[in-house]
């Protein structure tokens, strides 16, 4: 075991405790290299904090403890995130100290406060509308390479291409000269190599060779520009905040920051690129299905980034005694946080090794970090990778990877992309040749995390079939037959239906994938949705759906089950109290309504659940009594309940007093339109991040932290779903939500950022 074991001494009575697999683990070769996920499915699954004797790391490996790791920076600092994790030798030191090479903090490993009062100073560079003056130049370079490629019919894009762009572009954003791209990129493998790497003693002279070259280039570049510093670049506007605040912003830092930004900017971004085309052309379906829609583009970039990252690790130092994940971790301990890993964990994403670009919930991967030091550039490389793709997808939507490549990676913990991505197509099959209109981009896309409301796959309605008085069944398939995405009891679908869009909660065959069924009831007073279903629908239609998401998930571990369920809300009941029978768990299962012909699904529920089912129709003088109902859930037993308003209060009021029994579905959303004319603004501080963002009359929350570049994922952005809450610390809030309860209303610890508002003063959130 290496120096630096955290167990010297420790009592362990079966010898040393670390496993067999923490023991064997070596990012710098083998599967990690190959596939950081898969790489470390054991940790995640076993042992998911674990000590490295190889690396003298700790490593971290589930999403919520990596997560916990970034967004605590009192505890984890990031003081070591540039550190060479392999030792130099005293030849390279002396080498780095012929070139005065003084690499220092910058930002993305410095310390709070000084972190956020110089990221607060330097962040308006990065807003949407300042990167949006970049756009057109990625749009021109992206073109122009690609005619340069278009008609050979074969290329190694990351030669070609995906690595020259992406340095032309941070080179513009920093605004450096374009001079020596070659030059500039043998130095920042060699920065790669020199702070990530594991290079052998003679290479670590050759390496730090180009890293104090590139280190005395960057401070060249610099004293040119502070002759003139009054273009938009970010290093220009450094220097002219430098005057400000000559204490935030220090000589030191500007040197630093002038060579970590083209690495931070022009690496990730290559890589990121390489990643994603690859993993597209590996998955043709997936690839082909861009092709014809190219309004998936920014979720497809998102979950690109979150399957195959260019950024697959990150580290942090422990600057007390502390636990992750359940482990105590000592002061000064090392942390290597795998995003990677993270980004594939089934306890935040379902299916998490399926390339899903409808994902709901795929822009919360930690690719880009979180909290204080998220990647302030994310918009950028967004920006660049949604170009990259519909550039590709328009022009090559026939192009293939060259078969039987081997794709390798360099050695390090942290930065990945293939050294080569080599493609081909036939130019005789470029759509541009048989039409002009096919080089012209179609679309572009607003700047920013990608809007959900986008990510809508076409199905078709196989079936429209009367349930019962005033209520359809839509059975619904995907139009070339391929299956649907698998779902849990209670989850439900967005049907994108003309101008509205509806959720309806899936009721038919959880287990078979060829189809899905909802049913919806004709709302006469309702906002148009249901009409048009009942209306306008039939067989053989297409129509647009997002999800299946699920956000009132069945806890499959109680004891006893109590559906209760009122209309039309029987739909997620009876998917429900299906499971449940499946599973063998005992349930009984209330169902309200006003007469028996406006009750759906009454044959098949006496025929598959008779033995628990109660049916009230008020017709039949039968009233469902919910003291009654609520009096006999047994111990350990759980209540879940969908149905009109009137049914959820009675529910949430008979069981105030026990606040975990109960789950409940809303359908339809309250007072979530704002009238600026009542509403007051306000400010919110950002515990993580150190924003304060301003929340005007006429905005969300949601749309506000947007604005600043803070991600909240959303969904139905109507107070219903749960997606866009947010931890609360501090300030109170009118809560105008579905989703919480009165007791956790009352709590105050957590809000819905897509609707709540602060009642007076402003708040304070963990983010
Ligand atoms: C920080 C990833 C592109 C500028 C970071 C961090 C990661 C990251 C993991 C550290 C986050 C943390 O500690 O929580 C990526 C990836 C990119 C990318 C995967 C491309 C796909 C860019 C671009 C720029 C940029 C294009 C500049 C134009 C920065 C800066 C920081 C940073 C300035 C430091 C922020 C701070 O510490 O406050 N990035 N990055 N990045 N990135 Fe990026
Ligand atoms: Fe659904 Fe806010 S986005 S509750």
């Amino acid at each position: 075991m290496s120096s630096g074991c955290p167990f010297t001494g420790a009592a362990s009575p079966t010898g040393c405790p670390v496993s067999a697999e923490a023991a064997a683990f070596d990012p710098f070769e083998g599967p990690y290299q190959v596939d950081p996920a898969e790489a470390l499915r054991w940790s995640r699954d076993r042992e998911p904090v674990f000590w490295s004797p190889r690396l003298g790391y700790w490593v971290v490996t589930r999403y919520a403890d990596v997560k916990q790791v970034f967004r605590d920076v009192e505890t984890f600092s990031p003081a070591i995130a540039l550190e060479k994790i392999t030792p130099v030798s005293p030849e390279a030191e002396a080498t780095l100290r012929k070139y005065d090479y003084a690499m220092n903090r910058t930002l993305v490993n410095e310390d709070e406060p000084a972190h956020m009062e110089r990221r607060r100073a330097l962040m308006k560079s990065f807003e949407l509308d300042e990167l949006a003056h970049h756009e057109p130049m990625v749009r021109r370079l992206t073109q122009e390479y690609l005619d340069r490629l278009v008609d050979k019919g074969e290329a190694d894009l990351v030669d070609e291409m995906l690595w020259e762009i992406p340095l032309t572009v941070a080179l513009h954003f920093l605004g450096v000269p374009e001079e020596d791209m070659d030059t500039l990129r043998q130095y920042s493998i060699a920065h790669t190599v020199n702070t990530w790497g594991r290079p052998s003693p003679a290479e670590q002279v050759a390496v730090a060779e180009a890293v104090g070259k590139f280190w005395q280039y960057a401070g060249k570049v610099l004293d040119k520009m502070r002759q003139n510093p009054s273009g938009h670049g970010w290093m220009e506007y450094a220097i002219r905040r430098q005057k400000e605040l000559p204490d935030v912003v220090t000589d030191s830092y500007l040197h630093s920051m002038m060579m970590a930004g083209i690495v931070a900017a022009h690496e990730t971004t290559a890589n990121a690129s390489a990643n994603m085309l690859r993993l597209l052309l590996e998955n043709r379906a997936v690839w082909e299905e861009v092709c014809a829609n190219p309004s998936l583009i920014p979720n497809t970039v998102e979950e690109a980034l979150r399957h195959a990252g260019s950024v697959a690790a990150w580290r942090r130092l422990a600057l007390k005694d502390t636990t992750v994940g359940g482990v105590a971790i000592p002061k000064g301990a090392k942390l290597l946080i795998v995003s990677a890993s993270a980004n594939h964990d089934e306890r935040h994403f379902e299916n998490p090794d399926d390339l899903d670009v409808y994902r709901a919930n795929t822009a919360d991967h930690l690719t880009f970090g979180y909290g204080a030091h998220q990647c302030m550039g994310k918009n950028l490389a967004r920006m660049e990778m949604r170009i990259f793709l519909e550039e590709f997808t328009r022009r090559l939507p026939h192009m293939e990877l060259v078969p039987g490549q081997t794709f390798t990676y360099l050695p390090n913990t942290s930065f990945r992309g293939p050294d080569h991505l080599r493609v081909r197509w036939d130019p005789a099959q470029n759509p541009e040749r048989r039409d002009a209109a096919a080089r012209e981009p179609r679309l572009s896309f607003p700047l920013g995390a990608p809007n959900k409301q986008d990510a809508a796959r076409v199905v078709r309605v196989a079936a429209v079939t009367p349930l019962a008085e005033g209520i359809v069944g839509l059975t619904l398939e995907d139009p070339r037959g391929r299956p649907l995405p698998r779902w849990s009891a209670g989850a439900h679908v967005d049907l994108l239906l003309g101008e509205y869009v509806r959720m309806y909660s899936l009721c038919g065959d959880a287990e078979d994938c060829s189809r899905l069924q909802v049913a919806v009831l004709h709302e006469r007073t309702g906002r148009g949705g249901s009409a048009y279903v009942h209306e306008r629908l039939k067989p053989g239609d297409e129509i647009r759906m997002r999800g299946p998401k699920n956000h009132f998930l069945l806890r499959e571990d109680a004891a006893h089950y109590t559906l209760v369920a009122g209309g039309i809300g029987i739909t997620p009941v009876l998917a429900m109290a299906d499971r449940l029978k499946r599973l063998g768990k005992p349930y009984v299962l209330h169902y309200a309504g006003r007469r028996r012909a406006t009750m759906a699904f009454l044959d098949r529920l006496a025929r598959d659940h008779g033995d628990a089912l109660h049916v009230y129709p008020a017709d039949e003088g039968r009233r469902l009594d919910l003291p009654a109902v609520i009096a006999a859930v047994p111990e350990g037993g759980q209540v879940y309940a969908c149905g009109p308003e009137r049914l959820l209060d009675a529910l949430a009021a008979l069981t105030a007093d026990r606040p975990d029994v109960l789950h409940v579905e809303h359908f339809t959303a309250t007072g979530t339109s704002l009238d600026p004319s009542r509403e007051i603004a306000f400010d919110v501080q950002l515990a993580d991040s150190g924003l304060t963002v301003h929340v005007p009359a006429d905005q969300t929350v949601l749309h506000a932290l947007r604005a600043v570049g803070v991600d909240v994922p959303s969904d139905c952005e109507e107070g219903l779903c749960g997606s866009c809450e947010v931890a609360v610390i501090d300030g109170e809030v009118d809560h105008r939500d579905k989703v919480l309860t009165a007791a956790e209303r009352a709590e105050n610890r957590r809000m819905m950022t897509c609707c709540s508002r602060a009642r007076a003063g402003g708040l304070t959130l963990a983010l």
